[in-house]
């Protein structure tokens, strides 16, 4: 597959499409198959697509309208935002579209229903035509309501896209009206479909990429803490991207720093005190966060720690300290830190942890805690 030209537009443009629609196959042939037959057969269908808030539903909708309709039918294409517009501005954004679609003469209004009449004439007198309006919901339901209907009318066809709560809210209601024919659910993606889809922005957008370490824990924290956003992933890589474009080094501190709003209800723990309670008289504990978080401070570019390099790492300050120690004490040990989320597995394995909290304030913390624990002995 060719790139296109490495361009931050990938991460700042709401509305980017890109080259390929990872793991989305099936749906696409669905709803592929869904406006192919009622463009054949020359009927409208009315379609709603939706999932969770930014698993991906706004670029499934465009990457259908924009590659593969195009290749496909001769048909038109309108694509509405309705986010935060009220009637009016909906309406005319449709009208303006369908106008410069079909190259019509738009005659300037500023009233509803006169703006509707513009647009059901020229939608009418168009060939087939896919509109999809995005953002659905309560307030701007109505709309969505009268194009659907509009569009069984004139055979056209709407593709209609909302969040699962608005979904919910609009579908499951008795009283509900809402005009579809059929659904496309969006679910979240597992782990890896997730890493490859943050890897492929990565090297879509970044003059000079990112280690795989640094994607594989931006999508570690959003399947931990995110129900695994594609989203949450594409706002890390915007903090990131100015420091990297500049030519800085991405270290663990930086990505930290960068997901943090991802992991903000942890951060706002008092450390010392956490350390405190997890710890009391529990001398290896202390010892095992000291260690982990020694090695993280070392090496700045490494977000991970693997249990063999921790074990090794713990068993020489044991030495050093002449303490006497069994191999199932570390473990038991990581299990208390993991259960008081102050370390975390990787959701690719179990042997990669990981800590949220800058390691300095942990190691600060674990270092005096230790230190009291041998005074009061
Ligand atoms: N399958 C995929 N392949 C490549 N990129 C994807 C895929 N799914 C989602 N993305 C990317 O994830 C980000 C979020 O997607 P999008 O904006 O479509 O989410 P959304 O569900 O419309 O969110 P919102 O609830 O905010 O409307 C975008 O940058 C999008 O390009
Ligand atoms: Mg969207």
């Amino acid at each position: 597959m060719v790139r296109p030209q490495k361009s931050p537009k990938g991460l700042f443009d709401p509305y980017y499409v890109p080259e390929q629609l990872l793991h989305r196959d099936r749906e696409l042939d669905t709803i592929d198959g869904i406006y192919s037959d009622s463009y054949e057969e020359d009927y409208g269908v009315n379609c709603l697509v939706h999932g969770i808030t930014g698993v991906g539903m706004t670029v499934f909708s465009r990457y259908f309208l924009t590659k593969l309709i195009p290749n496909r039918f001769d048909a038109h294409t309108v694509y509405v935002d309705a986010k935060r517009k009220d009637l009016l501005e909906i309406v005319a954004e449709l009208n303006d579209k369908i106008h410069r679609e079909t190259n019509r003469p738009i005659t300037v209004a500023f009233d509803l229903d006169v703006l509707w009449m513009q647009f059901k004439r020229t939608a009418a007198e168009a060939k087939k035509t896919i509109f999809v309006l995005d953002n659905i919901d309560e307030t701007n339901e109505d709309v969505y309501l009268k194009l659907a209907r509009l569009s069984k009318e004139i055979r056209a066809s709407t593709i209609g896209v909302l969040n699962s709560h608005d979904y919910r809210l609009l579908t499951k209601q008795p009283a509900t009206d809402m005009a579809y024919d059929f659904e496309v659910p969006l679910d979240t993606y597992t782990q890896s479909q997730l890493y490859e889809i943050v890897r492929m922005r990565v090297e879509d957008t970044f003059p000079l990429g990112l280690t795989d370490e640094v994607v594989r824990y931006v999508t570690d924290l959003v399947c931990e803490f995110d129900a695994s956003k594609p989203k949450t992933s594409i706002e890390a890589l915007k903090a990131l991207w100015p420091l990297a474009s500049r030519g800085q080094e991405i270290d663990s501190d930086i990505v930290r720093s960068a997901t943090s709003n991802i992991t903000a209800f942890g951060l706002d723990q008092d450390y010392m005190e956490i350390v405190e309670t997890v710890a009391m008289n529990d001398f290896m504990t202390l010892l095992v966060l000291e260690a982990m978080t020694q090695h993280l401070m070392l090496y700045k570019t490494e977000t991970y720690i693997d249990r063999k390099t921790l074990n090794e790492l713990v068993l020489i300050k044991c030495e050093e300290l002449g303490i006497k120690y069994a191999r199932d004490d570390i473990e038991k040990s990581l299990q208390t830190l993991i259960f008081q989320s102050i370390v975390f597995e990787s959701g690719y394995s179990r042997n990669l942890l990981y800590v949220l909290t800058p390691p300095e304030v942990l190691y600060d913390a674990a270092l005096s805690m230790r230190r009291e624990l041998s005074r009061r002995k």
